[in-house]
């Protein structure tokens, strides 16, 4: 049996360097240099020059709700957000504008309505919303409700105070993690979460039944690595923005984190504290060459690892759980901030980098031959500004820029603010490239001939500049907003917010855009694609009061160590 069922009586409508070379191995590395080196990593070029948001930031307070004199104290430092943390649950939408102050621009409106038709039932209670509500294409698997795609989801449900969807959907997904899970006679792990699940009407027996999906029925049998890392995250935001902590405190969530942490802190054979993933693992769930250590998933691993921390209870089982997290973090924040960090003094460092290195000094540790580096870098790399870059492994480093991974490391203090800030500024210079038309490109730049055929298998949905292979995707609005708050830049976040908004509705929320600029709607994209609509719904709440923010970002955690409070019959 692949699928999981869950058989119930239906009442509700359902729809079917390191430190330049200074610094010892990673294998040398004690808690001091560690502490050193978080606390101060690689010199970063990180010359301020005044941003177009430092200009505006008056401008844009005087639009904003009187909650909101939160940007004139942010100085750029997330620090500002210490006293953000707290619980917060503003009042519903109801269509009509909540402050005097803030006018919604017409279409958020209509934004709900269409995110409210794509709530799916399960017993008459909301458990999630479908992935596209698009007739006129085949549906295949986007009438199923993925874990991925209802984050914005949920989080445009707690932004507004409608936490029990959210509820409902943490309990039923960490009821179909306990299933047993097969593809073909292969025995899955027990922490594996769905990547989506739909729920079945039988009209004859009145019964509902849920269907799952944990890679089995998936197009190209990809695995969600990212579905357990993005439920502990949305767990936290759960907890963070109701105050509620007899969920998360609930046996089952207990024992559904510490599944899912179990399957990713388990040793090996792995050199590297990064996550060893097969390719289409995440969002993006085809052959797209990010096989290996995709930032995507690295920057979630870390985040989720965080997040895990915040929500474990410290007792016996939970206390185990917590040591190894303690140890990982440590281990990952310092292979991720040095070796995925390029920007101008690095990507020169690399092309003069000796090779055939052996020995615990060498510089090349990965052995990367200079011959590989693309040309196209060398254009992109702004001399202010950097970014985290695709995957690193053995001689290889992939320099595409992927967007979900660079925003969820700010999000998670993966990111130092310098990094956090020299992202932004590459946004900034780079903004024809990455955002151009249509906010947001999922990586830079596309594949094209024989590098496409090679590396995507000759994908026909993955052509160069569509889809997963550089095109636009409106969701991912709302984690660049929540970066660019977070790293005290929210114009920028403004600025590609307005251009979504001249466009999405009119072209009927569409999952993608396609063409070098994304002026074009995707060729094979699904209209009303929901997580198109709740990220800019996401985004917008944001921008209107940051102190939502709080429930998706994480602080700086300089010590990154809990204090072990071990109950007494341990
Ligand atoms: C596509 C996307 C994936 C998303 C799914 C449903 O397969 O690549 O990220 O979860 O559609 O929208």
């Amino acid at each position: 049996m692949a699928t999981s069922r869950v058989d119930g009586t239906s009442n509700g409508s359902v729809k079917s360097k390191d430190e330049e070379g200074a610094t010892p191995s990673i294998f040398e590395i004690d808690d001091s240099d560690l502490q050193r080196l978080l606390e101060k990593p690689r010199q970063l070029n990180t010359e301020r020059k005044r941003s177009f948001d430092e200009r505006s930031f008056s401008e844009m307070s005087i639009t904003m709700s009187p909650r909101n004199n939160f940007y004139k104290t942010s100085e750029h430092s997330s620090r500002a957000f210490d006293n953000l943390d707290g619980v917060y649950s503003p009042g519903r939408w109801t269509g009509t504008p909540r402050s005097a102050y803030f006018e919604p621009h017409p279409i958020v409106g209509e934004a709900w309505e269409a995110l409210r038709r794509s709530l799916v039932n399960f017993r008459g209670q909301p458990v999630g919303t479908i992935a596209a509500l698009d007739n006129s294409s085949e549906e295949l698997n986007y009438d199923q409700v993925f874990v991925r795609d209802f984050v914005p989801s949920a989080l445009a449900f707690l932004m507004n105070g409608e936490p029990e969807i959210v509820k409902n959907f943490l309990l039923k997904t960490v009821f179909l993690q306990s299933r047993e899970k097969k593809v073909d006679n292969f025995k899955l792990g027990e922490g594996v979460m769905p990547a989506s699940f739909k729920v079945l009407h039988n009209p004859v027996r009145n019964t509902e039944t849920i269907l799952a999906d944990y890679g089995e029925s998936a197009i190209g049998r990809v695995a969600p690595v990212d579905s357990g890392f993005w439920w502990i995250i949305l767990l936290r935001a759960y907890t963070k923005s109701t105050g509620d902590t007899s969920l998360a405190e609930r046996p089952e969530m207990q024992r559904g984190i510490r599944l899912i942490m179990t399957l990713c802190l388990s040793e090996g054979f792995d050199t590297f504290p990064t996550l060893l993933c097969a390719d289409g693992c995440c969002m993006i769930d085809r052959r797209m060459g990010v096989y290996g250590y995709p930032i995507e998933i690295q920057a979630l691993f870390f985040m989720a690892l965080r997040c895990a921390l915040y929500l474990l209870k410290r007792d016996c089982e939970g206390n185990d759980c917590i040591d190894q997290i303690v140890k990982r973090l440590h281990a990952l924040s310092f292979h991720m901030r040095s070796y995925f960090w390029l920007d101008i003094k690095q990507l020169n460092d690399i092309y003069r980098y000796k090779t055939e290195e052996y020995s615990h000094t060498a510089v090349n540790k990965f052995n990367v031959i200079p011959d590989s580096l693309p040309e196209w870098v060398f254009d992109f790399m702004p001399t202010r500004g950097g970014y985290f870059i695709g995957n690193v492994s053995p001689a290889k480093m992939d320099f595409r820029w992927f967007c979900l991974g660079n925003c969820v490391a700010i999000l998670s203090s993966l990111a130092t603010p310098e990094q956090s800030s020299a992202i932004m500024d590459l946004i900034e210079s780079r903004w024809q490239e990455l955002v151009g038309e249509m906010p947001l490109k999922i990586c830079y730049p596309a594949m094209e001939s024989h590098e496409w055929r090679i590396v995507t298998g000759c994908d026909p949905k993955n052509t160069s500049w569509s889809y997963h292979n550089g095109g636009s995707w409106p969701v991912l609005l709302w984690l660049l907003t929540a970066a660019c708050i977070k790293a005290g830049r929210p114009q920028i976040a403004k600025r590609a917010t307005e251009l979504a908004e001249s466009r999405l509705l009119m072209d009927g929320w569409p999952e993608y855009y396609d063409g070098k600029s994304g002026r074009f709607i995707g060729k094979q994209a699904r209209k009303n694609q929901t997580w198109s609509i709740a990220g800019y719904l996401v985004a917008k709440m944001m921008l209107e009061d940051p102190s939502h923010l709080g429930m998706i970002s994480l602080e700086e955690d300089k010590q990154m160590k809990p204090q072990m409070k071990r109950s007494a019959s341990c």
